[in-house]
């Protein structure tokens, strides 16, 4: 019921929208992918280790080099197709300007200090803290980077000035392991601090 402006209703109020359906969708498809992604490609590099140590085949996924290819090559459509998505969206919705930005120095280091000592306030979940916007922006640039740098060791003669601005295909797969191993660190932090917080892990499912 409603009185001049007031509404006298007596039903609990909604908790309001936090993530819109197309967030939690393009999330949830991406997690999916990044985890085949990841797993395959440790596998891949163990065929060729760029470093002294190969990764466990217990944790790497594929039957030998040629079926982690298989693997890679078709969780990479649904990693690109769906992050083009999810970044389109995000710019022309205006939700990276809103949420994301902007990032200043002073407060990185203030919520940065609030969430060492526990001190960080996660009430309003629609409002992202310095730290959680530095990370989300990171995680976003290394998966540009990731599918550049990948294009660029897939195809190095189709897109030869790629292959040759990240310094030719050698340097080209440093910069592509570099960059996983940037995402793989933000998923560990980000993993456990959604354990750490699951009413934000609940908002990414439900949307409230
Ligand atoms: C099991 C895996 C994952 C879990 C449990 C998880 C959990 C979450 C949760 C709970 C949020 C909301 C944070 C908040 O409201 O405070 C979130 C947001 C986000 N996550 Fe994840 N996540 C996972 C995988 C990933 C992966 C693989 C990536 C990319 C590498 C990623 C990137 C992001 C980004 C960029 C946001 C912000 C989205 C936006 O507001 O537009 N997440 N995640």
């Amino acid at each position: 019921m409603t009185i001049g402006s007031a509404d006298l209703s007596l039903a609990p109020a909604r908790p309001a929208l936090v993530h819109p359906v197309w967030v939690r969708i393009t999330h949830w498809i991406n997690a999916v992918a990044l985890f085949v992604m990841i797993t395959s490609g440790w596998r891949v590099y163990n065929a060729s280790p760029l470093f002294g140590f190969e990764f466990p085949s217990a944790i790497s996924l594929g039957d030998g080099l040629a079926d982690a290819l298989l693997w890679h090559f078709a969780a990479m459509w649904l990693f690109v197709v769906n992050g083009l998505v999810y970044v389109t969206l995000g710019l022309a919705t205006g939700r990276f300007r809103k949420k994301l930005l902007p990032v200043r120095p002073a407060e990185v280091v203030r919520d940065l200090g609030a969430a060492l000592t526990g001190k960080l306030s996660h009430d309003d979940l629609s409002v992202y803290n310095a730290v959680q916007r530095l990370l989300y922006i990171g995680v976003i640039l290394a998966g540009v980077l990731v599918v550049l740098s990948g294009l660029s060791i897939w195809k190095p003669v189709q897109v030869q000035e790629l292959t040759a601005a990240f310094g030719g295909y050698d340097a080209a797969r440093y910069v592509h392991f570099f960059a996983m191993a940037a995402i793989a660190a933000f998923l560990v932090i980000h993993i456990t601090l959604a354990i750490l917080v699951p009413k934000s892990l609940r908002a990414m499912i439900m949307g409230r």
